[in-house]
């Protein structure tokens, strides 16, 4: 069987993937993406923005603590999951969090959704928070840093910003759910957005029906 590496050479299995949570509109993708991963039995280390808690209290009614442990029970509660020794949970503050140092070996990191803030500051490195620096780890070693942008419309700026990191090796994947899959409800949307990035990663996942041009052209015909 094939092991999936990295340019580091070592095992990506069962390294745990960091997640992001910035303070652009969509918390609900991030928490969605968490998840699925920790349903899946995947490890994960999430860190969350502050702007991201006044997002949360905005969009789901959800007010986060910015006390990790607390902060765990409530992103678990959410994510209807009794406990789970697959999640860590880091203040956004932690500078001296495993995932600030590259010696701590992850899968990657999502950063979903990605505000155009949190977008400057990785693509300036200024790794002022936990957040922005577990993503400069991830630039600086080579993994994978998947960025899940959601402004509307762009700026030059934001633009060049996103181009920047692309060419230092990140995937912009930004939150453009398709309709293709024919979503019925809002869950389906956001699943088709969580799925593409879960395509990215390199995790297997069915929270949308794949397009299969024959197939639609037969149903068409009948
Ligand atoms: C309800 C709400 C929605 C927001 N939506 C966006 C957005 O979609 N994209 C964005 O770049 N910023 C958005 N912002 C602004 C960011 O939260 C703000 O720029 C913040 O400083 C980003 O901080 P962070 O990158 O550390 O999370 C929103 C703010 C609020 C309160």
């Amino acid at each position: 069987m094939m092991t999936s590496k990295n340019l580091n050479n070592f095992n990506l299995e069962n390294l745990p993937i960091v997640i992001g949570i910035s303070g652009a509109s969509g918390t609900v993708y991030g928490l969605r993406t968490l998840e699925f991963l920790l349903q899946n039995n995947y490890r994960v280390d999430l860190v969350i923005s502050e702007s991201a808690s006044k997002v949360a209290i905005n969009e789901l009614n959800l007010a986060l603590s910015t006390e990790p442990v607390l902060l765990k029970e409530q992103v678990l509660s959410y994510c209807r999951i009794s406990k789970s020794e697959n999640l860590t949970v880091w203040s956004y503050d932690d500078i001296a969090a495993s995932i600030s140092s590259g010696s701590y070996k992850t899968q990657g990191m999502i950063v979903v959704p990605a505000s155009m803030g949190t977008i400057g500051a990785i693509a300036s490195g200024t790794s002022d928070n936990l957040l922005t620096r577990a993503a400069d780890v991830c630039l600086k070693e080579r993994r994978k840093l998947i960025l899940v942008p959601r402004e509307m419309p762009f700026s030059s700026i934001h633009l060049e910003n996103l181009l920047k990191l692309s060419r230092e090796g990140a995937i912009v994947a930004p939150a453009c759910p398709g309709f293709y899959h024919s979503p019925k409800n809002l869950s389906d949307t956001v699943d088709f957005v969580v799925g593409k990035v879960l395509d990215l990663i390199g995790i297997d996942h069915e929270l949308f029906k794949r397009w299969e041009k024959a197939k639609r052209d037969t149903l068409t015909l009948l």
